[in-house]
């Protein structure tokens, strides 16, 4: 199988062209239950930062997406990252990882704030990513605690989480 290195996929900024094809993606890699997450219930009041969002153009397509967001957590500025998700032809091959860490990059070479996440401890790990600096974050809607991560954080993060 292809090596996601290769240069058959570019991971280059999101643009609205790319709308109808990220929304196929995510229906493929989450299905409807997607709209009951509390990941969504932060997007809703988050502000969407095409800067800070990327794709990755495979040759049959958007083969995987990562969106970064502006919110608060109680009166520090901060990240949101989600939805990540990579079309599963396109899984186990790091584009997942790839995704993560560039849009990590480009957050940081823009000296932006820590970034939060909701999802698996094994996974975010790798990139940096814990439970401990997120332990006072307040979600809007019911989240197993171990699930919420944040990496880059100068301090705890506590407080909701809002605009
Ligand atoms: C999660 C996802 C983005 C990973 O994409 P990917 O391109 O396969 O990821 P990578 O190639 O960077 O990493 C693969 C590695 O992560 C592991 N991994 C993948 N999903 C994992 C998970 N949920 N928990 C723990 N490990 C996971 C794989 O076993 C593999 O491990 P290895 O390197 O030891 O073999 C992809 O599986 C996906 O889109 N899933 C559906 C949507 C989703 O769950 N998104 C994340 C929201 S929390």
């Amino acid at each position: 199988m292809a090596d996601a290195a290769d240069t058959e996929v570019s991971i280059r900024p999101e643009t609205q062209a790319d709308a109808a094809a990220i929304l196929a993606l995510l229906d493929h890699a989450f299905g409807p239950g997607r709209f009951v997450k509390v990941s969504e219930r932060v997007r809703e009041v988050a502000r969407f930062r095409p800067d800070l969002s990327f794709v990755a153009e495979t040759a049959e397509g958007i083969g995987g997406v990562v969106r970064l967001w502006d919110i608060g957590v109680g009166a520090t500025r901060a990240l949101f990252l989600g939805p990540l998700a990579v079309h599963s032809a396109s899984r186990l091959d790091g584009l997942g990882g790839r995704l993560v860490e560039r849009a990590g990059a480009a957050a940081d070479a823009l000296g932006e704030g820590p970034i939060l996440l909701v999802g698996d401890p094994p996974y975010f790990g790798r990139f940096g990513y814990s439970a401990e600096p997120a332990a006072g974050v307040r979600l809007p809607g019911p989240v197993d605690p171990r699930r919420v991560l944040a990496r880059g954080a100068r301090g705890p993060l506590s407080g909701p989480v809002g605009p």
